[in-house]
């Protein structure tokens, strides 16, 4: 749905909010509203951080996200598509999600969704994930800037105590 030339002037958009951005937390949010607001098929765009808390299991936690509110606040690593993407670090492409059995189903209006987790140091801290109302909403042009924005995030938490 991202064509070549507007997902390369969001990228330069992108990289300018990083540059400017004066903690992760404002990045993340800057990120959420660039995506949802010009990304026409992009209707749910948050990110989940990684929790890991001593003597419980990691879980997900809702970070900044434009859209409805979600009923997925907290998400362990063995559910839903979130869960598989942040458990196996692979990105997740799901273009139909009425067939897909890991699905948690936040709006009755989601067709298709992506999820991509962000890394640092070679560990997953957390993901970006996207919902859209249209079935195979994300090609590889999208998977490419919603990557690169999860590469921002894991760039900026790297360079910060945060990330550690
Ligand atoms: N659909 C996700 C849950 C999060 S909501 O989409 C915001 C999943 O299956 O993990």
């Amino acid at each position: 749905m991202a064509t070549a030339s507007n997902a390369k002037d969001l990228k330069t958009e992108l990289a300018e909010l990083a540059a400017k951005a004066g903690s992760v937390h404002e990045l993340m949010s800057a990120i959420v509203r660039l995506l949802q607001e010009r990304m026409l098929k992009y209707n749910w765009v948050g990110f989940y951080m990684l929790e890991n808390a001593p003597g419980q299991a990691p879980m997900l936690v809702l970070g900044p996200f434009e859209g409805a509110m979600t009923p997925h606040t907290r998400i362990p690593l063995h559910q839903g598509i979130c869960g598989a993407a942040a458990s196996t670090g692979q990105t997740v492409v799901v273009d139909d999600v009425s067939k897909d059995p890991r699905y948690l189903a936040c709006s009755l209006e989601t067709k298709s969704e992506i999820v991509v987790p962000i890394f640092v140091r070679e560990k997953v801290v957390g993901e970006l994930d996207i919902d859209s109302h249209f079935p195979a909403a994300f090609k590889q042009e999208d998977r490419e800037l919603v990557e690169y924005c999860a590469g921002l995030v894991g760039q900026r938490l790297a360079s910060t105590s945060a990330g550690k």
